[in-house]
Order: C-alpha cells, then structure tokens, then sequence
C-alpha cells in the first residue's frame, strides 16, 4: 500500500467549488446565452479531478482511450466494462462538470433493447450522467431518451466507423452530403439528444448545423462555429505518439516533462542519491539508541517509552 495519496475530501481551486453543477439542461442555457461549453476526455481519477478543477463543463469518457490508454489501433476493441471501469474512476474525480459516456462499438448495434441495459449500466454502475453513440441512430436516440437516459448524439467522422470510411476521413465535404448531415442532426435533435458532437466536418457544415439546432453542437475538428469544443485529453497534453490532427492544439508537452523526470529518477535511483536521509523515515530518538545496540530485542523491550513513541508514530 502506497502511504501517498490524494485527499478525497476539499478540492484545491475554492473558486470553482462556487459554481454550479453542470447538467444536461445547463448545457441547452449556455447555447441559449451563448457561452461556450469547454469539454474534454478524461479516463482516471486524477486527470478527471485536474480537468473538473480547471473548470471544464463536460467530462466525456470516450472510448479514444482504446487507443491513448490502452494502446489498441482503432476504437473498436474496447468492451462495456472495460469502458464502466474508466468511468467509475472518472466519476470518483469530477464534482462539477456533467461526465458523459461513450457507448463502444457493439454495445449499441445489435437490438434497441439491449443498447438501453447496456447504457442504463454507464448511469448506474459508472456514475455517468448521459452517454453518447456515434451515428444517425433517430431510433436509439428515442429509445435511450424513453429510458431516462440522456443522449450525446455524435455525426460527422464516427470513429467507430472506421472501415465503413475507410480511414478517418473529413466527412460532409460536398453540399450535398452537408444537406444530409443537417438533416441527420435535426433527426437527433427531434429524438431527444441533448447535444451532437461534430467531428471532423468543414466549418460551414458545422455553423450551419448548429444554427439550425436548438440543443448545443460541441465540435472536434469542426470550426469555431459549434456551440462548444472537445479535445482528446491526451492529445492537448503531447501525450500521444503519432503526428497530430490539424485540429488538435498541443498547449503543453507533458510527454517530454514525464520522461524527463522519469529519466531524472531513474539517474537518482542509479547514482543512490535517492531517497535522501530528509526523504526517510526514521526511528524515535531513544528506538534509535536501542536499534543501536545491535538490535537486541530484550533490550528494545525494556524502554517502555521506546517501544510506546515508536507504536504512536507508526500509527499517526
Ligand atoms: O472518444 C472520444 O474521445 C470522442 C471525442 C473526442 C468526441 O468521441
């Protein structure tokens, strides 16, 4: 057992602690006011508290984490308790932002009512607050709202529809496929989503949905013009290893500053100049004196306040 640890309890910006929750009707008034909706991916407990903590409004799992946590090449692998596992983490991490779920591929494909337990599963045993399905799904969207489940929608560049596309390609790039788009997203909207993630879709396309749609647009490679915008946690952050998106803004390299301390460690550990003596712990003063004496445990015994000092230090 690790003695380091987070406190579970106050959380460190006060600032933030003020401002109210975020749900899903929250986020239907910030496009109605016209503020931006700031989201991002998470997929454990203390990326979720930072992100929550710098005032993000929504918190997605998404199933990326096949691929920036788990390592796989595409999305398509990751199973329903693989996806409930990160969420509960996340859950655990974010007081604040409204935390969505991403349905993985298969979960959602097979049968409406098996699509509604598998999500009900992300509100019950994972704490989410809405899930998101990829895809043109009026029907799903329908049934999921029926079930009390709130829906992200998700057009544009699916992921999940990776080999249908054959690749992750720009989507919508013609005006007649930008038509249809619309008219899926006005589709979704009628079903009952609560916000459509845009991805991968020029500008215009995506300005144009989302003046047409009450619920909010959060776009990712989608322009400025949507209602709110995501990025993928890992890629804002450096922590990938392939060349970024267009789309992607890298506002810090956390991949060099970890391997750079990793590297530092490694030197210390190497040149034993970690841990130091302060790093230590020690025994109490008269323990110390009585280990001294070349361990004898009848002695050790003897000093009552030895043995008392050194049982009340253990165990504060
Ligand atoms: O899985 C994911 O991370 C996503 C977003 C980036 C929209 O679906």
């Amino acid at each position: 057992m690790s003695l380091t640890h987070f406190p579970t309890g106050s959380r460190s910006s006060t600032a933030l602690t003020t401002l109210p929750k975020v749900t899903m009707p929250a986020l239907a008034e910030m496009k109605r006011q016209g503020k931006p909706i700031a989201a991002l991916t998470a997929y454990d407990y203390a990326s979720a508290r930072i992100v929550d903590e710098a005032g993000i409004d929504l918190v997605l799992v998404g199933d990326s984490l096949a691929m920036v946590v788990l390592g796989y090449e595409n999305t398509l692998p990751v199973t329903v308790d693989e996806m409930l596992h990160h969420t509960r983490a996340v859950r655990r991490g974010v007081s604040r932002a409204l935390v969505v779920a991403d349905m993985p591929f298969g979960s959602y494909h097979a049968s409406l009512a098996e699509a509604v337990a598998n999500a009900a599963r992300f509100l019950k045993e994972g704490g989410a607050e809405a899930v998101k399905v990829e895809g043109p799904r009026t029907e799903l969207v329908r049934a999921l709202t029926a079930a009390e489940i709130p829906v992200v929608g998700h057009l544009g560049l699916t992921p999940q529809s990776v080999h249908r596309m054959g690749g992750y390609r720009v989507q919508a790039r013609t005006v007649e496929a930008a038509r249809r788009l619309k008219g899926d997203a006005r589709a979704l909207a009628a079903a009952g989503a609560g916000a459509l993630v845009l991805e991968g879709i020029p500008r215009e396309a995506a300005e144009a949905i989302t003046a047409e749609l009450d619920i909010p647009t959060i776009g990712i490679g989608a322009g400025p013009g949507c209602d709110g915008q995501i990025l993928v946690f890992h890629d804002l952050l450096g922590l990938t290893f392939a060349p970024a998106a267009r789309f992607v803004r890298r506002y810090a390299d956390a991949g060099a500053l970890i391997r750079s301390a990793v590297e530092h460690y490694r030197e210390d550990v190497e040149h034993r100049a970690f841990p130091s003596d302060a790093e230590s712990y020690h025994l109490p003063g008269a323990a110390r004196r009585n280990l001294r004496m070349e361990f004898d445990e009848s002695e050790a015994i003897v000093n009552r306040d030895a043995v008392e000092e050194w049982e009340e230090f253990t165990h504060s």
